[in-house]
């Protein structure tokens, strides 16, 4: 019972790439994409800087909180690469916005989001900090082999943010680890020149068992929903609305299933931005906020897998007008 989300935003590459735009050079097509994913189109970086993005959404949180740069007090990144792996993403934020607070990345992959909340929940509760600024951002697209039908097609570039306040709309949190490092695999061993390594160089695209993580993410999202609706002391029907990573529609269905949840209380837009890894929340919760789909007192359940293998959920009450 630590914070309250006082503030979300979100900032998308330009470029918009459709299924058929993916089957122009891919032997592959939007029915095939579609039926297996719910994934219609993504955004793809091109000549924008992922740090851009990040200190766009960032800025959109502060000023939908009515706060600065100033006036926070930890700055936590999610991301799995940034432009630059020194400065941090976080200290590209800190600088952008005026802000001397702490600032650090978090790679949870598709979870980072989950863990910077918890991060920030342990932050809070220790009276360390009173306001903390979560950033995710991902650039998916440089990541990726562009001539692997089976992950490319899966996945979208983005950036999102919100930010917390002491307060008392978290309910409860879940984070776990099934640790596995073959599964989902990016090595990032690029420029290694050193003439005294004796490593060699592993392929550096993003290597994945599709069929292992459909598995292991229809179990882990069911698991952390059972875990977390108990640690609230709710049941899953209790929970007024639903915001699972946007992976796959056929996880998200089948991760339910078993609740028999109402399906309009899950949130979707995997359809137009495919996989973002942790952005994919971040994006959901600003673009349903903004709706005005969330009413002061709703339950909302946040829910995530990914990469490592980790996984979590997070539930909190939406405590804004
Ligand atoms: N277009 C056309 N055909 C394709 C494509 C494509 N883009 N990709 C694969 N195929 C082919 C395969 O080669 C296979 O052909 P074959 O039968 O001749 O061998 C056929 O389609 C069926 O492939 P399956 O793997 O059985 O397809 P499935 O229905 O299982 O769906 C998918 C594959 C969508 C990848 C699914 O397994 C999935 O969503 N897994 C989870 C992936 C995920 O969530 N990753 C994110 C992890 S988090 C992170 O990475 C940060």
């Amino acid at each position: 019972m630590s914070f309250t989300i006082v503030g979300t935003g979100s900032a998308l590459p330009a470029k918009i790439v459709s299924n058929d735009d993916l089957a122009q050079f891919l032997d592959t097509s939007d029915e095939w994409i579609f039926t297996r994913t719910g994934i219609r189109r993504r955004r793809v970086l091109t000549d924008e800087r992922l740090d851009d993005l990040a200190i766009r959404s960032a800025k959109a949180a502060l000023g939908d909180a009515s706060l600065t740069g100033a006036d926070v007090d930890l700055i936590l990144c999610a991301t799995m690469r940034g432009d630059t792996y020194t400065p941090s993403l976080a200290c590209t934020v800190a600088e952008a916005i005026g802000s001397r607070a702490p600032a650090f990345d978090l790679n949870a992959a598709c979870v980072g989001v989950l863990y910077c909340m918890e991060v920030a929940d342990s932050f809070i509760a220790a009276g360390k900090a009173e306001t903390v600024l979560i950033v995710s951002a991902e650039a998916m697209s440089k990541l990726l082999d562009w001539t692997d039908r089976a992950s490319c097609v899966l996945f979208g570039d983005g950036s999102g943010a919100m930010v917390v306040r002491k307060g008392e709309g978290r309910l409860a949190g879940v984070l776990s680890t099934d640790p596995d490092s073959h599964v989902i695999r990016m090595p990032n061993y690029e420029g290694m020149n050193s003439p005294y390594n004796k490593i060699g160089q592993e392929r550096l695209a993003m290597h994945m068992d599709g069929g292992e993580v459909y598995k292991f993410a229809v179990n882990a999202m069911g698991r952390n929903i059972e875990e977390v609706c108990r640690r609230a002391g709710i049941t899953p029907a209790d929970v007024d609305w639903y915001l699972p990573h946007q992976a796959n529609v056929r996880i998200i269905d089948a991760s339910l299933k078993k609740f028999r949840i109402d399906k309009s209380k899950v949130l979707l837009n995997i359809s137009e931005y495919g996989n973002m890894s942790a952005t994919s929340i971040m994006v959901l919760l600003d673009e349903y906020a903004k709706k005005g789909t969330f009413r002061k007192g709703d339950k909302l359940l946040f829910v995530a897998f990914g990469a490592g293998l980790t996984s979590g959920a997070v539930l909190l009450t939406w405590n804004r007008d």
